[in-house]
């Protein structure tokens, strides 16, 4: 049987390093940096329409999976324009070419909790955006909609970067070693799966037949984000002397951001037929990561 071919934006990026080898596990696929070209795949910027439509031309994708953003959501509310150019009109380059194709392309975009901001597990109609980030996600979700086989994951994840990119993982196992004070939000909630987990999904969901808006994140109630980087902390034998038990309101930021993007993950499952991971079990797959890396 011939492999789909496929395509992954953002392939150079925190999950779509994890996602690439998932999708490569179920099709033929290329991926797209901007900076740099990962090792299969090449380097365009999706904000140029004109070379993104000829690199589709190339390449007939069946399937993309589109990861690239502008995920910085300080720089998205200071600079809304270049926010608006690449998570929304860029989204719309290849949706664009899918109707010029013929409507047939299986587009798979990811979205963010950060569209959430309402007590407890928000259900995939419960929208409630507080910055710019989030709103041009919702407006890329819309453009993807349109298509008949477009299909929307709203997720977060957490993991081990690497040099280029620093995640919230690196920066509390860093900030914890240098002895740092770290404020603990006892007052933002959410349900991330590890970055492993969301890549595995998201493979077998762009393969599936599921269309439409889905929450993909842990299952377990979710946490804190105090509590989250205590468990981190615990599980990775972290010094906490830094620790200081705080809210959101005691840092300041640019962008305004939700108290509360917990997921509720009941259609996922359905869709699935299976239960999502535990939270508290994938804080601890982090252990694993750090001596798979320490054996390197
Ligand atoms: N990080 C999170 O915690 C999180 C949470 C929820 C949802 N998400 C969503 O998940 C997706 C992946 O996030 P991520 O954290 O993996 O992103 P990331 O690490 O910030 O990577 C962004 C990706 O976009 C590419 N890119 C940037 N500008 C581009 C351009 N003009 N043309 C083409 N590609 C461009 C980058 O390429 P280069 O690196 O080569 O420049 C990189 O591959 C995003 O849609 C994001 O909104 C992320």
């Amino acid at each position: 049987m011939s492999r789909p071919p496929i395509l992954l934006t953002g392939a150079t990026g925190l999950l779509g390093r994890r996602l690439q080898p998932a999708l490569e596990a179920l099709g033929d696929c290329h991926g797209l940096g901007f900076s740099t070209a990962p090792a299969k795949g090449f380097r365009v910027d999706l904000t140029d329409r004109a070379a993104t439509s000829s690199l589709l031309d190339e390449l007939r994708p069946v399937i993309v999976v589109h990861a690239a953003a502008l995920t910085d959501v300080d720089l998205c509310e200071r600079d809304p324009a270049a926010a608006h150019r690449l998570n929304v009109e860029a989204t719309r380059h290849l949706v664009d070419w899918a109707r010029a194709a013929g409507n047939d392309l299986r587009l798979v975009y990811i979205s963010t909790d950060q569209v959430y901001d309402s007590p407890g597990d928000s259900p995939e109609e419960a929208v409630d955006p507080v910055n710019v980030y989030a709103l041009s996600k919702l407006w890329a979700e819309d453009l993807v909609r349109r298509l008949p086989r477009g299909l929307v994951l709203r997720t977060n994840f957490f993991g081990f970067g690497d040099a280029r990119h620093r995640t919230f993982v690196d920066w509390v196992v860093e900030s914890c070693r240098a002895g740092r004070e770290i404020t603990l939000f006892q007052d933002v909630y959410f349900n991330p799966l590890h970055v492993e987990e969301a890549a595995f999904l998201i493979a077998r969901l762009a393969l599936g037949e599921g269309v439409g808006t889905y929450n993909l994140g842990a299952s377990g109630g979710g946490l804190s984000k105090g509590r989250f980087i205590r468990l981190m902390a615990e599980h990775l034998g972290l010094p906490s002397d830094g620790f200081r038990d705080g809210s959101l309101a005691d840092v300041g930021l640019d962008a305004r951001r939700p108290h509360d993007m917990r997921m509720a993950v009941g259609a996922v499952e359905a869709l699935l037929q299976e239960g999502m991971p535990d939270l508290v079990e994938s804080i601890g797959r982090l252990t694993l990561d750090r001596r798979q890396d320490l054996a390197s």
